[in-house]
Order: structure tokens, then sequence, then C-alpha cells
């Protein structure tokens, strides 16, 4: 077919990477809008890693934990199926099991045929979530009382008088507590113990010291997914403080510092430039950083001594056969 010049259609389409995104409204509440703000505006700018999480970046982690690279999510569900029935034996049946930052409540569940927990509370942000997955399990475990608890527990919390007091069993998979620094963790852990009780307990995974090159790779993965986990938490920042930040002018970084003994995650700004907010801006020069996790890596000696300042003994540990991780069940020191 002839088509004349004139009756040709050209799509002319925008040159996204020179296209600024433009500033949309701030959507997080005064708090969260300060909270961030000062993060940016401090000489090391840095965010807290909970701003990773909105619902993309809920799913980039999922996606994480299927890379070959990130050994924690596997190697820690071998942990279970290896020793799952030792541990039951280590802590009994009957416990009040309150498992924090529950999500999909998949890896407790897993637990429950040797656990048999007798009250199953999982605790996570996000409610809605929550209630769908424990409808589902309820009816696969009709005889566990389940109590759902939607709340942020990272900065402390109490447990409302519907959670059993006795026998309770702190469930923390998934070494979430590398997300904290060590105080962090001792004075979160501190917390935890006020609210177990005398006979209370804790079962938590801890990703331990290893080869520098499996813990960058685990964090800086091939295919890039770890990176867009990163940086689409400009994206979320851009949703909550009205920022105009360019994903395009910024790469991940991530490494482990051996002196700290954490993984760093940064965002590195790829060439000057200057991010604007509803009340604030800050210029970055090339190369500079917003530092946007730590995850620190433990041996097994150090946590059991950052356990013993927050008031728990350990009572087991189960590891992997390469020690990659560790889960350890300790027991409230009484007073
Ligand atoms: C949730 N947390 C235990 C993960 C970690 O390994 O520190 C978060 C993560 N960040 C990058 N990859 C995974």
């Amino acid at each position: 077919m002839q088509m004349s010049r004139s009756s040709a259609i050209r799509v002319v389409s925008p040159d996204a990477s020179n296209t600024p995104p433009q500033r949309q409204p701030a959507n997080g509440s005064a708090a969260v809008i300060a909270e961030i703000s000062a993060g940016l505006l401090a000489p090391d700018a840095h965010t807290s890693p909970k701003f990773l999480y909105d619902g993309l970046g809920s799913k980039l982690f999922e996606a994480i934990c299927e890379l070959p690279e990130y050994y924690p999510t596997r190697t820690e569900a071998g942990i279970f199926a290896a020793h799952g029935a030792d541990m039951a034996r280590a802590i009994g049946t009957g416990t009040t099991m309150i498992d924090l930052g529950a999500g999909n409540c998949a890896k407790a569940a897993s637990l429950f045929p040797l656990l048999q927990p007798a009250q199953y509370v999982p605790v996570d942000i996000s409610r809605d979530f929550l209630t769908e997955a424990v409808g589902r399990l309820q009816q696969r475990f009709p005889h566990i009382e389940m109590t759902a608890l939607g709340l942020d527990f990272s900065s402390g919390f109490e447990l409302p008088d519907s959670v059993r007091h006795s026998r309770r069993l702190f469930f923390y998979p998934g070494s979430s507590i590398g997300n904290f620094s060590p105080e962090q963790a001792t004075a979160f852990l501190r917390g935890l113990r006020a609210n177990a009780g005398a006979d209370g307990g804790l079962l938590i995974g801890v990703d331990l010291i290893k080869d520098s090159g499996v813990l960058d790779a685990a964090y800086d993965d091939a295919l890039g997914v770890t990176a867009a986990f990163n940086l689409n938490m400009l994206r979320h920042l851009n949703h909550l403080i009205g920022a105009d930040f360019d994903v395009g002018q910024w790469q991940h970084r991530a490494f482990f510092n051996a002196a700290e003994s954490r993984i760093e995650m940064h965002l590195e700004a790829r060439s000057a430039l200057t991010v604007r907010w509803d009340d604030g801006e800050r210029h970055f020069a090339r190369g500079e950083r917003i530092h946007t996790e730590d995850s620190y890596k433990y041996t097994r000696q150090s946590f059991v001594g950052l356990l013993e300042r927050a008031g728990f003994a350990t009572a087991q540990v189960w590891t992997d056969p390469a020690n990659w991780f560790a889960v350890i069940h300790a027991r409230v020191i009484p007073d």
C-alpha cells in the first residue's frame, strides 16, 4: 500500500530520560514527612529501611527471596526442615506463638504440625494482608486459636489481653533483626523480654558472617532485583513527601563493611543534581549517597552475647552445614 507523506501518522514519544518527574502532593503523615526530611538533610543523607516497603517494594523483596544469590531465605527454610522436630522437642507444644512480621504466615504455618501452638498471634503492619492469610490458615488448623494484630512492632509495643500470658514464644525469623543496629536490636529484644513473662522464649533467625563475596552478591544480584528494590524507595519517597527524585539519576550500591560487620545499601547520584520536596530541597554532588539500609551479620557468639544483654539465655542453636545462618531458641532469664 502506498501512503502519501501527508497522510502518514508520526508518533512522537517524549524522551523519558530528559523528563524529570512532576512533583505530586505529599501523601505521608506529618511525622513521616518530618522523619524523611531530617534524614535527607543530614550531612550523611539517610532514610529508614522501612521506606523500602511500599506495594511494589514488598513484591520486589519476595522476588529477592527467590534469587540464587540471596541465600538467607532458603538456608533458614532448610534449617527448619532439617531440625523442626528437634526445635519442637526443645520448645514443647502448647505455646502462645507470637509471629513478628508474619506477612503471609507461611514460615510459622510450616512449623504448626510440629510445634502445635495453643494460640497463634501473627503481628504485621499490614492488617488487611494478615486478616486474609489468617482466615485461610484457620481453616487448615481449626484447633489453634488465632488472634491477628495489625501494628508496627519495630518501635515497641504492648500486647493486648486477648494474647495469652502463659508460655509466650516470640517467633522472629528471616534475620530481620539484622536491619537494626546492635544497640537497637538489644533494646528491641529487651522489649520482647518485658512482654514475654518469666516462662517466655524466643525463636529467632540470624544471618552469620561469611565470605564477603557471598555477602556482596546476595545484596547486588546479577539480575538487578535488589537494585530495583533499593531504587524503588525513591518512587516511594516521591509519593510520601512530594519529592521529584528521578530514579534514572541514581544507582544502587551494596557492599559488606567488615569493620561494622554489616552490609550497607546506598543510592548514589550519577551526576550533580538537586532534589526538591514539599518543604525542602537538597543538592547532591556526583557520587554522593543516601544510606538506605544496614543488614548486620553476627557470629554465633556475638549474637548469644547480644541476647544475654537483652535478658535471654540461649538454649539451643541450629545451623546449616556451611554455617551461613542460625536459628536460635532462647529463654527469658528470670529476674
Ligand atoms: C528483610 N531483611 C532481613 C532483608 C536483609 O537481608 O537484610 C532485606 C534486604 N535488603 C536487601 N535484600 C534483602
